[in-house]
């Protein structure tokens, strides 16, 4: 009998090779996670499924398709992942993207042993308010964020970590720059994090953020500075001394956001931090 099964390699080579003609930026990576989630299995298990059906073949290119029009792959697949844990995304809400996975490193690092205290600015789907909270259940976790359809993600995610078991976090819809913003916490604050829109209005970016992310999840006027001006006076306010700020910035803000921090006379320790690739990330400061 002949089989209509077909090799997943070449599925995978097929796909791979749209992606690269779409001009998407990991074709490969990208045509393996969208088989891996056709399938039901982790990336690593691909190779240990050498024959796969034809409506397998059928609902993979389905999804090359989209992605091939550069709907972001997460969309696609519904989720994206920092630590431990992986958030619900769709429409409306910012993708968590890599990069701030060392935002979140740096930040589990300077924490006390002591139950700390934190707020996640810009929280959008909540990603780094509750990875957080999941890697220190003893942690207090505020999380802000103004837009309300990201806030309804953040909410569901909140929901399904809350009911895995993870220490619950205080969502609050609220503007990073409103002086008023969580005022009982000043000066008790161990942590500030913020991972905030960044990108100089006017900037060329890629579809899938131009196009699927939310305008003010990425621009933030002429410089790319108008909601980090603000971070940077809450974070002044709310810091506890020796509590620390870290906020993720554009490649290009690699001397104005240290900048930014030093100019505060309560801050004092300002470090700036690059990503993998050598690029200006983030950059931190601790309260004197
Ligand atoms: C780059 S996204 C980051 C979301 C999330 N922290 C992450 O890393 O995936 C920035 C978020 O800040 C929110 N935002 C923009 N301006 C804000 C403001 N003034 N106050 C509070 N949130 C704001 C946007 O709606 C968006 O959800």
């Amino acid at each position: 009998m002949i089989s209509s099964r077909q090799p997943l390699r070449l599925a995978i080579l097929e796909a791979e090779r749209m992606l690269s003609a779409a001009g998407v930026d990991s074709p490969r990576v990208d045509a393996e996670l969208l088989a891996a989630h056709v399938l039901g299995v982790e990336r690593g298990r691909l190779p240990l499924i050498p024959l796969v059906d034809p409506p397998v073949i059928e609902a993979l290119h389905k999804l090359v398709r989209r992605r091939a029009l550069r709907e972001p792959l997460q969309h696609i697949t519904g989720w994206s992942a920092m630590g431990a844990i992986s958030v619900s995304v769709g429409p409306g809400v910012f993708v968590p993207r890599p990069e701030t996975e060392l935002l979140f490193e740096w930040a589990l690092s300077v924490l006390p042993d002591a139950p700390p205290v934190i707020i996640d600015l810009c929280t959008g789907s909540g990603v780094l308010a509750l990875s957080l909270a999941n890697a220190r259940p003893d942690a207090r976790v505020y999380a802000v964020e103004r837009s309300s359809s990201a806030l309804s993600w953040a909410r569901r995610n909140a929901d399904e970590r809350r009911a895995a078991g993870d220490t619950p976090i205080s969502l609050l819809s609220g503007d990073a720059c409103d002086p008023t913003l969580l005022s009982d916490l000043d000066g008790s604050v161990d942590l500030v994090v913020c991972n905030p829109p960044y990108v100089p209005e006017g900037t060329d970016v890629q579809p899938e953020v131009g196009v699927h992310d939310p305008h003010e999840a990425v621009f933030s006027g002429a410089d790319g500075l108008d909601v980090i001006r603000c971070v940077v006076s809450a974070a002044a306010r709310w810091l506890r001394p020796g509590g620390y700020v870290g906020i993720e910035h554009d490649d290009t803000h690699g001397s104005s956001v240290p900048s930014l921090l030093a100019a505060r006379r309560v801050l004092t320790d300002v470090q700036g931090h690059k990503d993998l690739a050598g690029r200006p990330r983030f950059a931190t400061a601790r309260k004197a």
